[in-house]
């Protein structure tokens, strides 16, 4: 996986007519953190701007626990772990030079687990330079594989594969990585070659039924091996074995913490935009579009906590969001927090151009339009914009453009936004673009947003206009956030809001009849859809209990005038979609 960072990558600035993640803009992709990354394309396309230059990686903490990815789908998940320990950890390529991991203050590095096996032509192979022992590693999988068979040992296929749950036995008990640890212990495997003999001055310290090198060490030569995967849940303690590495051996401070990062932070974007201010003569404004999701809304309090009324937030309000999800907004930013909101009350705007449409596509691409030309409007109205906030996280920055997954994300395309004149330039502030989204959402809840802002689900850009199939009406919209606002409540008073990538309800074109009191009725279905997913891509049906289930349904009959039945979607993704449009 390569960076893609624009000042990383060699063709350094995007290209025009496509978001600063390197997609067409606002083009196709159903996007895994959705609300926000739409709507910020719409305001940069509306304020007619060719993809901003991004800021250069200014320090954020100490330096970082690097990883090196060697290819392991797990690698990200790696950097998440070590930073659960609250210690600052960044995904770099394999191939990193040596030189640039000490330019940046590595404090420690992580060799990531990979497809590959050691002797594949093109296996990728780090800097030799890391086996200097000038700052510890620690490889895993792949990564210790790698170490044995540099440093003079030897790694061979493995009798059998050993993917999945097994059984590891400490050989070492003095080892420093595995302090604390019982002699058993149950961890996950993955891999197909094996270190068959070690290096000089390696010593064995962990040993499994198929394996006598499942760990390793030369701990005067700072280098540190394990065959298993510890950043997996299948490892029970493999936290300790992180914890061990990074803050018992590396003897890395646990100091990456929400409120460290927010003073960080807010100083250096006070920095950036005072010195711009000076060197320009200008008045340092910085704009932000605000969605409604987590990452604009945490992204905006940091900005206004950093340059305070020199932030103007713009919120469309398109009529399409949830029950009180507008008046949240308005409570939290403008009279909470005291910033200068615009708040936009567009709804008939959107109603009337979406009279009569009933293809889905059509829906998003008539929604994307008239946001852009709403923000133009807006946008217009502020004048001269130093900056644009973006609340861009870290798997964006670190996940290729180009890569399978997103690419396998272009299922259903919607609106697609032309090239754009070049004459408009201003700066990025992109305050998320280190973090993990569960980090996002405690920075959050650190800069005091509510839980009900912080906490939400995805919700898409379009919002309830693709869960209305068929004609979206000021009538229909009513129904279903009045359906959707009882799913909601009843999943979050059973205590299952958390546990589930998003619930909610669709309105169907379809009515039934039904019969209440001594009448007959004939009226809208409504389905119910409750997924369990990691990331959006793939879902599972929630096996939502009974009991929850049919109290939704009888509240939705009873509550919302014009339903008179309630379904369950148990369709998972694939085949089916997570939205019904
Ligand atoms: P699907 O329906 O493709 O959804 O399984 C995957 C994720 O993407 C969200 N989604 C969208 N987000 N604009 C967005 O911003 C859209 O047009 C859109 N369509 C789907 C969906 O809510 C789910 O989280």
């Amino acid at each position: 996986m390569a960076l893609t960072d624009s000042e990383e990558s060699s063709g350094g600035r995007p290209e025009r007519g496509k978001t600063v993640h390197g997609e067409a803009a606002n083009a196709g992709h159903r996007v895994l953190a959705p609300d926000d990354a739409e709507v910020e394309a719409y305001l940069e396309t509306a304020l007619k701007a060719p993809a901003p230059d991004r800021s250069v990686g200014e320090a954020v903490s100490d330096g970082p626990v690097v990883v090196l990815d060697f290819g392991s789908q797990f690698a990200q998940l790696i950097a998440r772990r070590v930073r659960e320990l609250d210690v600052y950890s960044e995904l770099l390529p394999h191939d990193t030079p040596f030189a640039d991991l000490e330019r940046r203050g590595a404090q420690a590095i992580i060799l990531s687990g990979g497809p590959n096996s050691v002797y594949d032509a093109g296996a990728p192979k780090p800097d030799p330079a890391l086996w200097s022992g000038r700052i510890p590693v620690l490889g895993i999988c792949y990564g210790a594989q790698l170490m044995a068979l540099e440093l003079g040992g030897d790694v061979l296929p493995a009798s059998r594969r050993e993917y999945g749950p097994a059984n590891v036995t400490i050989t070492a008990p003095d080892a420093a990585l595995f302090d604390g640890l019982d002699r058993d212990q149950p961890v996950w495997m993955s891999h197909g070659d094996s270190i068959t003999r070690l290096p000089e001055g390696f010593s064995s310290t962990a040993q499994t039924d198929s394996t006598p090198y499942a760990g390793l060490q030369a701990p005067e030569r700072n280098l540190y091996g394990i065959q298993f995967h510890p950043e997996v849940v299948h490892t029970p303690r493999g936290r300790e074995v992180l914890r061990n590495f990074v803050v018992g051996i590396a003897g890395v401070a646990p100091s990456w913490t929400a409120a460290n990062f927010i003073d960080t932070t807010v100083a250096g974007i006070r920095d950036r935009v005072d010195d711009h201010a000076r060197a320009t003569g200008s008045d340092g404004k910085v704009i932000c579009a605000l969605s409604g999701g987590v990452d604009s809304a945490v992204a905006a309090a940091l900005v206004h906590r950093a340059v305070g009324d020199r932030l103007t937030c713009i919120y469309v309000d398109h009529g399409l969001m949830r029950k009180k999800e507008s008046e949240l907004l308005r409570v939290t930013f403008e009279r909470d927090l005291g910033m200068d909101l615009v708040m936009v009350d567009a709804r008939q705007r959107f109603l009337a151009r979406l009279a009569g449409v009933e293809d889905p596509e059509q829906k998003r691409k008539i929604i994307g339009d008239e946001f852009i030309r709403v923000f133009e409007e807006e946008a217009a109205k502020i004048g001269a914009i130093d900056f644009l906030t973006q609340g861009t996280l870290y798997p964006d920055v670190i996940e290729s453009a180009t890569s399978e997954t997103k690419a396998a994300q272009k299922i259903k395309t919607h609106h697609n936004v032309g090239g754009l004149p070049a004459d408009l330039r201003f700066q990025l502030i992109e305050p998320l673009r280190y973090l993990f989204k569960d980090e996002v959402r405690k920075v959050g809840q650190e800069l005091g947003l509510p839980d009900a802002m912080v906490l939400r689900q995805p919700f898409p850009g379009p919002g309830l206009a693709i869960r209305i199939i068929g004609e979206v009406t000021a009538e229909r919209l009513d129904t279903l956030r009045e359906a959707d606002w009882i799913v909601i409540d009843e999943i979050k008073g059973a205590g299952l809001y958390r546990s589930l990538w998003q619930s909610f309800a669709i309105l169907t074109p379809i009515n039934s009849v039904g019969v209440m009191g001594d009448g007959r009725t004939y009226a809208n279905v409504v389905a119910i859809r409750a997924v369990t997913s990691e990331d959006g891509m793939t879902a599972d049906w929630a096996k939502l209990p009974y009991d929850v289930l049919g109290k939704i349904s009888s509240r939705i009959v009873n509550e919302v005038p014009g339903v008179n039945r309630v379904v369950y979607d148990i369709s998972s993704k694939p085949p089916a979609t997570i939205e019904w449009e």
